[in-house]
């Protein structure tokens, strides 16, 4: 099982006040050095957080491999064909959505010609391509008729349901996961997944490589919080011509 740790709430945070930080390269560099087996961003058309300089950079410093996300958007594509990152996952994508809100549409022909094209273009240009997907086996099969390497189950119904329908969902993930195999598919899955809902997923033999953003990035803000703001409070106590203070708290005026 390989994990691969989405660094865009990084970049999300950065560009909020359109400054250099936090930087995603950074923070993939220490994803990597935490065992992260890869990277993965979403290159979006709106560029609302990964800016075509942090792919470009990534994949100098990333040692693990960049999977990139993208929609089938002319512009993206060529810019990724010219990048040619490890791996891309092919999403669907809307400009209002908050983030990735299901699988890919394979249904009509006129959607699976435009998915093939983008994937014939990036394959050429010698990238692995995985299309994220609902676990439904129809879809599965047409992924497998589109002659991509991988799927990306989307993992968002499990997550966000409990009890008899998380399993529902679950049991759907697994015989997807077993068709896909049968077909010649590795499997990946992602979206969601958090510390206390993981387990299950990562249990299906089937699946290879899971792709988690939000979950690990709000956990790393807690557990660097207390080490960031007494980094800054050490700071503020070295600052020159400061009586230096015994330490600890010092109440305001008024107080
Ligand atoms: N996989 C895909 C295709 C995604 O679009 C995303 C979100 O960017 C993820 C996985 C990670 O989802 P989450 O941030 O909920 O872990």
């Amino acid at each position: 099982m390989r994990l691969y740790v989405n660094i865009d709430h990084v970049a999300t945070l950065r560009e909020a006040r359109k400054t250099s930080e936090p930087d995603p390269v950074r923070a993939a560099v220490l994803a990597e050095l935490g065992g992260a087996e890869g990277i993965t961003v979403h290159l979006r058309e709106d560029r609302r957080h990964i800016q075509d300089r942090d792919v470009r950079l990534l994949m100098e410093t990333v040692r693990t491999g960049v999977n990139l996300e993208i929609a089938v958007e002319e512009e993206v594509v060529a810019i990724t064909t010219e990048l040619r990152p490890f791996q891309v996952t092919v999403v669907p994508e809307r400009r209002d959505e908050v983030t990735t809100e299901g699988g890919l549409s394979l249904e009509t022909e006129v959607s699976r010609h435009r998915v093939d094209r983008a994937v014939r273009r990036l394959q050429n240009a010698g990238i692995r391509v995985a299309l994220f997907v609902d676990p439904d086996p129809q879809t599965v099969r047409h992924a497998h008729d589109l002659g991509v390497e991988a799927v990306e189950f989307h993992t968002g119904e499990y997550a966000n349901t409990g009890g008899e329908a998380r399993a529902e969902e679950l049991g759907r993930l697994r015989a997807a996961a077993v068709l896909g195999r049968e077909l010649g598919l590795a499997i990946h899955a992602g979206h969601g997944l958090t510390y206390e809902n993981v387990i299950p997923v990562a249990a299906l033999p089937e699946i290879e490589e899971l792709n988690i953003g939000h979950s690990i990035m709000s956990r790393a803000i807690l557990v660097g919080m207390e080490r960031a703001v007494r980094e800054m409070r050490e700071l503020l106590r070295e600052a020159p011509g400061r009586v230096k203070e015994p330490g600890g708290w010092v109440p305001p005026l008024g107080w």
